[in-house]
Order: structure tokens, then C-alpha cells, then sequence
């Protein structure tokens, strides 16, 4: 197989992720970090020993050896870096959400139709999950017979303090959403995924818990705790919190509510599917476990066993059963499947995939925007 060279910009908390999921493709190459705090790069190049590490993004995208790049930087860059590299001519792995508007995804889409050969990728990596893409086969075969009913959520509580401070609290940099546009872009794409549906209309209550936040006179990593007591304060203007009921192309009706206040939850992500003849549930903290429910019959708890799923979702398992694989696993699948459709010459155009593309990011984007107007115009909205 073709061997594929990346770059990875921003080496913060999942950039680091990246690079991780990189080295462990027999196939990919990791040649060079970039990041604007050059110290940090260089700290983690040195640790992972990359042979090149940059400050700039025009230093890494001048490296002609570079195939693919990565762009792990915060969301306000996602616009301005991933057009460098689709200009430098590069393949583009982008994190997500993919910009901060759908105006600013628009032109993303508008620059890659003059470049048809870049394969463009947005890390939703949930939906790599082993039991996600065996829940969506089992969905495909008729096992629950015909989704009828989605719900679940996404919660989380590093935010839950005004003392708690990051740049995705400044719309500025985070875009207008950031409870829905964070974590709830996660939560849609993997419902999404598995029922081979699109959302197509909202109804949403949005709530700022928190409206007056201590911003530290210094940079606060993600996840981290602020010790600072040198502070300005902030009012703050994107969703603590927010509740959404949906509607699907596919005839199925649900509800979704995310939070990053809620007291003991980490990265409590999960999601039920109630068929016409059996449920099925999924929670990635605990994410070799699934339930499927019966009305006629016992229910039944499932383990990962790459003996038991489904043929399909095997290829997204690597471990035997009783071996646990969990958040990196997951990112790895997803970074193997994009490398893997590169190194294989495919084409967007006409080869399925099973990562998201550019355009399903913008999709998502134009939902996020949907359930802003609707929990400001108190209605349901329909995505445009
Ligand atoms: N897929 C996931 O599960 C997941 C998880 C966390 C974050 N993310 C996304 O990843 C992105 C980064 O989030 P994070 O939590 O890693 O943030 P972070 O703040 O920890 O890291 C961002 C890094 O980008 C660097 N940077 C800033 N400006 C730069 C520039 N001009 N050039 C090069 N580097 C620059 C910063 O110095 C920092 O090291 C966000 O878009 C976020 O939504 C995705």
C-alpha cells in the first residue's frame, strides 16, 4: 500500500490524539508538528521523536514530502488553515466542528469543487466505534425491525464552575453555539450514521447556566482545572445546555440533550434506538458494552466479540473479546479509514466512505445554526 505522509497543526489536547493514531498506521508516516506555541511542539515532538516540528502552518504545508495534514487547531482557524491546505494541494483531515459558521463551511466546499483530487475528512470519530458500526449493520439488516424512536445525550461537567475557563466560552473563536456545536455535533453525526439518516427539522431549548464566568489572566488548557485567582470576569453569551426534539428523513422522531454543567459526568455520550421490533443502546464510556431490548423475549447485554458482530463492523475491531478498546481506538478507526482510502487512490466522487466529509460537516453545521433559531424563535425550524 501506498505510504502516506502527514503533518499534524495545533498540538494541544487532541492534537497529541492524532499523532497517536497516526503512529499506530503500518502505513503512515508522521514527518512534522506545527504549532504557534512552538515550545509545546517541540516538547511533544521531542517526546514522540517527529523528525520536524514548526511554528508556523506555511513552514509545514511548504514541506513538499507531506501528503496529508491535519488541523487540530481551535475552531475560529478551521476556515483560514483548512483552505492553506487544500491550496498547498494536500489531503485535509479536519477537526471538528468543521468551521464556525455554515458560511464558513460553505466556502470550504466552494474551494474543494476546484480541487476535486483532495480527499477531505472532519474527525467524527464516535462513529468509528466497533459497537456503533455494529449497531448500525444490525439497523441496516432489520434486526429492530423500523426505527421508530432516537434518543439520548451527551454530558459532560468540566464547565460546571465559573472559575472554569477555555476558548471554547468566546464565540469569537468557538463560533455562536458551543454546547450544541461541541458535543452535540458528535451526538448527531453518530445518530446520523447509524440510521443512514438526516435530521431535518428541530425544536430547542438552549440554556446559559452560567452567565458571568472568571476568564484567568493566563491560557487555560482543555479539561484542565484554573488555579488562577487573577481574573476578569466574562458574560458569557453560548449554551451551558441544550434540549433538543428532532425529526428524521427516515420517518423516526427523537430527542437530545447536551450539557458540559452536569456534575459527575465526563463524557457521558450515549444513545438508544427503539425499533418496531427490538432497542438497541450504546454509551461510549462504556463502549465494548451494548443492550438490546425485547419486548417477547429475554434482552440481552452484548460484549464486543469480533466472533459475534457483524462481518461489516469487524473491520473496526481489533482486540478479542474481554480486551477492552475505547476513545483512541475509535479516532485511530477513523484517521486508518481516511489514510486507507488514500493510499487505495479512491475517489470521493465515487467510492463510498465511512468518514465524514467536508460536506457532511457543513450538513451539520446547518443543523447546529437551525437549533439556535429555534430556541430563539421559540419554534420548530426546518434545516435549510
Ligand atoms: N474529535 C474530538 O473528539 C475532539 C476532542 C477535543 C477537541 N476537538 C476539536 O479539536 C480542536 C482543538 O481542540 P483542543 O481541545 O485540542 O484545543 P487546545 O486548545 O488544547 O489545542 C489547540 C492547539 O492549537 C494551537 N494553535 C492555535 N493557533 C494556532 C495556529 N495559528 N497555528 C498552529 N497552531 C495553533 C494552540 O497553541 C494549541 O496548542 C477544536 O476544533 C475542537 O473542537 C475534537
Amino acid at each position: 500500500m501506498k505510504k502516506i505522509r502527514a503533518g499534524v497543526i495545533g498540538m494541544g489536547f487532541i492534537g497529541v490524539s492524532h499523532v497517536e493514531a497516526i503512529r499506530r498506521i503500518g502505513f503512515a508516516e508522521l514527518v512534522a508538528v506545527a504549532d504557534v506555541n512552538y515550545e509545546l511542539a517541540k516538547k511533544k515532538a521531542d517526546e514522540y521523536n517527529i523528525p520536524k516540528c514548526y511554528s508556523t502552518v506555511e513552514e509545514l504545508l511548504a514541506d513538499e514530502s507531506i501528503d496529508v495534514v491535519h488541523n487540530c487547531t481551535p475552531n475560529n482557524l478551521h476556515l483560514e488553515i483548512n483552505e492553506k491546505i487544500i491550496k498547498a494541494g494536500k489531503h485535509v483531515f479536519s477537526e471538528k466542528p468543521l468551521a464556525r459558521t455554515s458560511e464558513e463551511s460553505s466556502r470550504m466546499l466552494q474551494l474543494l469543487s476546484e480541487y476535486k483530487n483532495i480527499i477531505h475528512g472532519v474527525n467524527f470519530n464516535y462513529r468509528m466505534n466497533p459497537l456503533v458500526q455494529d449497531m448500525k449493520n444490525k439497523i441496516k439488516n432489520g434486526e429492530i425491525g423500523k426505527p421508530y424512536l432516537v434518543h439520548g445525550s451527551y454530558l459532560q461537567d468540566w464547565l460546571l464552575f465559573d472559575t472554569d475557563y477555555n476558548w471554547r466560552i468566546e464565540p469569537e473563536i468557538s463560533g455562536p453555539s458551543r454546547c450544541i456545536a461541541d458535543i452535540g455535533s458528535h451526538w448527531m453525526d453518530a445518530v446520523q450514521t447509524v440510521l443512514n439518516a438526516k435530521i431535518t427539522e428541530v425544536c430547542a431549548d438552549l440554556v446559559t447556566v452560567i452567565p458571568v464566568r472568571k476568564k484567568p489572566k493566563g491560557q487555560v488548557e482543555t479539561f484542565s482545572i484554573s488555579t488562577s485567582t487573577d481574573y476578569e470576569e466574562r458574560e458569557i453569551t453560548t449554551e451551558d445546555y441544550g434540549a433538543v426534539l428532532f425529526k428524521m428523513d427516515n420517518g423516526a422522531h427523537g430527542v437530545f440533550y447536551v450539557s458540559e454543567v452536569s456534575a459527575g459526568r465526563k463524557c457521558y455520550f450515549n444513545f438508544e434506538i427503539n425499533g418496531s421490533k427490538a432497542s438497541l443502546y450504546w454509551n461510549q464510556e462504556t463502549a465494548d458494552h451494548m443492550w438490546m431490548g425485547f419486548r417477547d423475549r429475554d434482552n440481552c447485554h452484548i460484549i464486543r466479540n469480533p466472533n459475534l458482530m457483524t462481518p461489516e463492523a469487524r473491520e473496526y475491531t481489533y482486540l478479542a473479546a474481554g480486551h477492552p478498546e475505547g476513545w483512541n481506538d475509535a479516532l485511530k478507526n477513523n484517521v486508518y479509514s481516511f489514510y486507507k482510502f488514500i493510499a487505495e487512490g479512491k475517489d470521493l466522487a465515487k467510492d463510498p466512505h465511512d468518514f465524514a466529509t467536508f460536506e457532511e460537516g457543513h450538513y451539520i453545521l446547518k443543523l447546529t445554526e437551525a437549533i439556535l433559531k429555534s430556541s430563539e424563535i421559540r419554534q420548530w425550524v426546518k434545516v435549510e
